[in-house]
């Protein structure tokens, strides 16, 4: 996930958001502004890649995509057959996600939380518009595995524990972080930090770390940028 860099069209140098500032408010604001350059039109390059690291052969796996946006990997794992369960604040990008992917969805209010579910008249997919932090296994069981592109990194630093106890149950987890010494968001977490966050109920594998840094990152202050995947097992 790459730091908001445009305003109006224009390149500027991202700005650093007061570490309190990452809530579910903070984000909408920039759903409703569209600074949301961390969307990419592409299946994840770390998916499309390493999906077997993930799957180890499941057909039809339910897979939690926690703070999903709008992101077409819930469509590209729905293509497969898996049941995909998204989770996010913003109204704005669930729509858009069934817009563009051309599914038909209806909406209900959530009873236990605030929010709305919003699902695929098949039920395989459900995306629950509501804080990750009030989302709990009553609203959509356990999950065989996780997929966390630009999560983790986009809540408060001291919320990150507690974004990671909500999925203690899963079997298989697979977080994709950044290295990026730089403006936040994102946060920047160090494979050590990856171990003290998962470290005491799961095994931690650095699956890959790509050297992703270009010219343009310099004026922004970042003078090295990775994209590591480490797969996370649930003991
Ligand atoms: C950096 S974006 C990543 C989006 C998506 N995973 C992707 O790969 O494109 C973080 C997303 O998390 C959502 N978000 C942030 N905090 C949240 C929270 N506490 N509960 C639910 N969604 C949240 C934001 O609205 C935003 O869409």
């Amino acid at each position: 996930m790459e730091p908001d860099t445009k305003e109006n069209g224009a390149e500027k140098k991202p700005k650093t958001v007061k570490e309190t500032l990452l809530n579910v408010d903070y984000w909408k604001l920039r759903w409703a502004q569209r600074k949301v350059a961390f969307h990419s039109a592409n299946v994840h390059k770390f998916l499309a890649e390493y999906n077997d690291r993930l799957l180890v052969g499941r057909e039809h796996i339910k897979i939690l995509f926690p703070m999903c946006g709008k992101t077409v990997d819930m469509k590209w794992a729905y293509d497969l057959g898996h049941v995909v369960v998204g989770v996010e604040g913003s109204e704005i990008p669930i729509k858009e996600f069934f817009e563009e992917s051309g599914l038909e969805y209806t909406v209900e209010p959530l009873t236990t939380i605030a929010g709305n579910r919003y699902k695929t008249t098949d039920g395989r997919i459900q995306i629950f518009e509501c804080d990750l932090f009030d989302f709990n296994k009553d609203l959509a069981g356990q999950f065989d595995a996780i997929w966390d592109r630009g999560a983790i990194v986009a809540v408060n630093k001291d919320q990150q524990k507690r974004s990671r106890r909500k999925e203690k149950s899963t079997e298989i987890f697979l977080a994709m972080l950044h290295r990026l010494a730089g403006p936040c968001p994102p946060h920047v977490i160090l494979e050590n930090q990856v171990c003290d966050l998962y470290g005491d109920k799961c095994t931690v594998e650095k699956v890959c770390s790509v050297d992703s840094f270009k010219e343009k990152h310099k004026s922004w202050g970042i003078t090295e940028l990775n994209e590591d995947l480490y797969l996370i097992i649930v003991k």
